[in-house]
C-alpha cells in the first residue's frame, strides 16, 4: 500500500446527480485504499463564503455525508471529517495570510471570477485559497486528488509552503494534485452537459418514479415507429449507455435499429436498467438516513483523528513563527 497521505475537501452543493456522479463523486471513492492515509472532508468553512440565505450548512454537509457513504466510500478506510471539525485550519490560514501578498492572491482565478460577477466580493473568498492551503498543509498532505478548475489552488499552496518554509525553516510538504479528469463527460436530457443551472440533470438519489417520469421527457423525433434508428443520434442512448451493461447495450441497439419498437417502450426500458443500476446506493442511502447517529459518529470520529494530527502539527508551528 502507498504510504502517502492523500487529502481533498469537497464543498456541499445540494441534490447530487448523475453528472456529478460519473464526474467527480466515483472517482473519489475508487481511490479508496490506495493510500494508507486518505481524508475526505466536507468543506463547510468554504461553504460560507458563499452562503446564501435559506442555506443550512449543517444540513448541507450531513446530506454530503450521506451522498459518499451511500455511494460506497469507506470510513474505514477514508477519513471522513467535516472541516469546521479542525478549527486549527483557521489558525494556520490567519499565519499563511501574514506571508501572502494581496497582489498574489488577486492574480487567482477564483477570486477574478467572483470580482467579475459581484461588485462585494468577501474577505473570506478572496482567502479562499489561503483557507485551502492550511487544510491541505496541515495534514502534511502529499497528493490532492481534484478536478481541473482547482489546479491553481494547488499551486498557490505549494508557493505558500515555500514561503513559510524558507521564512521559519522547512515545516511543510509540498504537496501534489492529482488531476481527476472528467472520464465522462455525462449530457443532460436535452444534450448539453447535465448541470443544475441548465434543468437538464437526473439526480442520483431521486426514485424510481422519479427517474422514469425524467426519462419519459427525454426529446426524441418524429420518426414513425417502424422507422429503422441509429441509436447513437439520440441523448437517451447517451445517457443510458454510462449504465448498460454489454447485454443491455445489444438489446436496445436492437430496438432502435430493427423499428418497430416505439419510444415509451424503449424510454420504460432505459428507466428500468437506469434504476436498477441504482438501486442499492439508493437504498443504503435510506438505510443511513434513518441512522443520523451513525452518520454523525462517523463524522466525530474522523474530525477527532483529524484534529489531533493538525493540532500536533501547529505545536511546531506556533513554536516556529513565536506564538508559544
Ligand atoms: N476548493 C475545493 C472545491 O471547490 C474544495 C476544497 C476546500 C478542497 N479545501 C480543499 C479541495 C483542500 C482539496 C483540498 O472543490
Amino acid at each position: 500500500m502507498n504510504k502517502k497521505t492523500l487529502l481533498s475537501g469537497v464543498k456541499p452543493t445540494g441534490r447530487p446527480h448523475i453528472g456529478n456522479y460519473f464526474g467527480a463523486m466515483k472517482q473519489f471513492v475508487d481511490l479508496r485504499g490506495e493510500y494508507e492515509n486518505s481524508y475526505i472532508f466536507i468543506a463547510d468553512y468554504h461553504a460560507l463564503t458563499s452562503e446564501k440565505e435559506g442555506f443550512d450548512i449543517r444540513e448541507d454537509s450531513l446530506n454530503l455525508a450521506l451522498d459518499y457513504l451511500a455511494i460506497g466510500l469507506d470510513p474505514k478506510k477514508v477519513t471522513l471529517f467535516r472541516q469546521s471539525s479542525v478549527p486549527q485550519v483557521t489558525e494556520l490560514s490567519w499565519i499563511f495570510s501574514c506571508l501572502v501578498t494581496m497582489p498574489y492572491l488577486m492574480r487567482a482565478h477564483a477570486f477574478k471570477d467572483a470580482e467579475a460577477k459581484n461588485k462585494e466580493v468577501n474577505v473570506g473568498t478572496f482567502n479562499y485559497p489561503v483557507l485551502m492551503a492550511a487544510d491541505i498543509l496541515i495534514q502534511d498532505t502529499d497528493i490532492v486528488p481534484v478536478g481541473k478548475d482547482q489546479k491553481q489552488h494547488i499551486e498557490i499552496t505549494r508557493e505558500i509552503a515555500r514561503k513559510f518554509n524558507i521564512q521559519y525553516g522547512l515545516t511543510f510538504k509540498e504537496p501534489q494534485e492529482k488531476i481527476l479528469e472528467e472520464t465522462e463527460t455525462v449530457i443532460g436530457i436535452d444534450g448539453q452537459k447535465m448541470s443544475k443551472s441548465y434543468g437538464n440533470t437526473i439526480p442520483l438519489f431521486a426514485t424510481d418514479e422519479e427517474t422514469e417520469k425524467i426519462i419519459m421527457s427525454v426529446p426524441m423525433d418524429s420518426k414513425g415507429i417502424d422507422e429503422k434508428k441509429n441509436p447513437e443520434d439520440y441523448n437517451l442512448y447517451k445517457i443510458f449507455k454510462l449504465f448498460a451493461t454489454s447485454e443491455e447495450d445489444i438489446e436496445i441497439r436492437e430496438m432502435f435499429e430493427k423499428g418497430g419498437v416505439g419510444y415509451a417502450e424503449i424510454k420504460k426500458y432505459v428507466a428500468g436498467v437506469i434504476n436498477d443500476y441504482l438501486r442499492e446506493m439508493r437504498e443504503r442511502r435510506k438505510e443511513l438516513e434513518n441512522n443520523g447517529d451513525y452518520v454523525l459518529e462517523i463524522l466525530e470520529k474522523g474530525g477527532k483523528i483529524a484534529r489531533e494530527r493538525a493540532e500536533k502539527k501547529m505545536v511546531e508551528v506556533r513554536k516556529k513563527v513565536g506564538l508559544v
